[in-house]
């Protein structure tokens, strides 16, 4: 029982046995690392996946919300409005382009709420961002309406909903642009890596024109990236098989000797700049990127019915779960399944520890992910978003990853299910 296979949500969630090797034979292949053909060819794949004209590759989601907002002519002054429960990758391109991020409260979706955009509307607002938390679309059409009758540009946050739809279209191909990530828990991983789409030629020719203003990544970072598969799964994942204290250990190791890194740097949750972001997107995570494109339709296909077993295997009521609604408009992907419960989620997580379920997924307990980010610094005032900051305190996101086999997901079924609300 002791070397039990342990359940994840993060680390690299969906790399399989080619990944690790593609990635392991790149580490001594050197000269394919910054120029490559597979950069122009992870982007071919993607303006023909998406039906988009122009798509342009960078080394994260949040260098390509850089590109997107340097293209639309955001600057200082400037409102950028975006919902509450976010992630501070998706806060800091718009506080480094000088504008002012203003909090929306969410919908019954975990989604941007177009009742409260309306209210949030000034003169200086000029972007509207939408997110689609977790794979599941937001209100398009009332936030495209209310867009349009304000004369506002839209910007897609894909990070979460590569592959969802929404009335049979492509999330990413609603707005005046959009961003992908390919961030390490994403639905496909490069660890690092992020894409901008437009169909606007004019917006592409700026995105192109910045993106020639940026390098690429040092040698040591992509290094650094390339290990990733490799040491969280051979040597990370088998640590916390031993014991969840010689995994964080080891993982806690990996990261003070820079050997790995991690999702978000420190100072990026104090809303600083760091040296990492904006640039270009190495060949090496590009020749990563396509490997995992190749399998997009298996890991979501997978993701749905993984999201469907918990649908129907966890007692609703003990937990609300909240994507657990009609699919008639939308076809989500399911990048986590979210529950929602007033119970002590901190005591669920503790407990599903011991038995090697590892579901923090750092989207829990403030309304700016991770939870050590400083609000002050994103501009968001606690009380702005009330909806946001009480889903964020009771909220766990199950795992749906390609990894996750139904045997786990019944493992994480079962430990939820003797969670009751009498149970305080
Ligand atoms: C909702 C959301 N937006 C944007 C980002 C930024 O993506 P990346 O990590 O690729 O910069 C992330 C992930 O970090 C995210 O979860």
């Amino acid at each position: 029982m002791i070397f039990s296979k342990p359940i994840f949500t993060s680390l690299s969630p969906n790399t399989e046995k080619d990944d690790i090797i593609l990635a392991f034979k790149l580490i001594f292949q050197p000269w394919k690392w910054k120029k490559g053909d597979s950069i122009q060819k992870l982007e071919k794949e993607f303006r023909s996946y998406l039906g988009v004209n122009n798509v342009f590759v960078f080394n994260s989601g949040r260098s390509a919300l850089l590109a997107i907002l340097d293209s639309l002519g955001i600057v200082e002054g400037d409102e950028v409005l975006l919902q509450g429960f976010t992630c501070n990758a998706a806060i800091n391109p718009i506080l480094k382009s000088g504008a002012k991020p203003v909090f929306v409260d969410i919908d019954d979706t975990l989604n941007l709420d177009p009742n409260d955009l309306k209210k949030k509307i000034t003169s200086n607002s000029k972007a509207v961002m939408i997110q689609h938390s977790f794979g599941w679309p937001a209100q398009i059409d009332e936030i495209v309406k209310i867009v349009k009758e304000n004369n506002l540009f839209l910007i897609e946050d894909c990070a979460h909903a590569l592959g969802s739809r929404y009335k049979e279209k492509l999330c990413g191909t609603f707005g005046d642009t959009a961003f992908f990530s390919f961030g390490r828990d994403k639905i496909l991983s490069s660890v690092f890596g992020g894409l901008a789409v437009t169909n606007n030629h004019e917006l592409g020719k700026k995105i192109v024109v910045f993106r020639e203003r940026i390098k690429y990544p040092c040698n040591s970072w992509i290094l650094q990236q390339l290990l990733h598969p490799l040491l969280t799964n051979y040597i990370v994942m088998p640590a916390y098989a031993l014991s969840a204290v010689l995994g964080r250990l080891v993982l806690g190791f990996l990261h003070i000797l820079s050997i790995l890194s991690k999702a978000v740097y420190k100072k990026e949750k104090r809303g600083k700049s760091v040296k990492q972001f904006p640039k270009q997107f190495p060949n090496a995570l590009a020749v990563l990127a396509l490997n995992q494109f190749e399998k997009l339709e298996r890991f979501n296909k997978h993701r749905r019915e993984i999201a469907a077993f918990y649908q129907k295997g966890i007692k609703k009521d003990n937990f609300i779960l909240p994507l657990d609604k009609e699919k008639i408009i939308v076809d989500p992907v399911f990048m986590r399944y979210p529950v929602l419960t007033d119970l002590d989620t901190d005591e669920i997580l503790k407990k599903a520890r011991k038995r090697k379920i590892f579901l923090d997924d750092g989207w829990r307990k403030s309304p700016v992910v991770p939870i050590d980010t400083c609000l002050e610094k994103m501009n968001y005032k606690l009380g702005s978003c009330p909806r946001a900051e009480k889903i964020s305190q009771s909220i766990i996101n199950l795992p749906t990853h390609i990894n996750i086999s139904q045997k786990d997901a019944k493992k994480v079924i079962n430990l939820v299910n003797e969670y009751t609300r009498d149970k305080r």
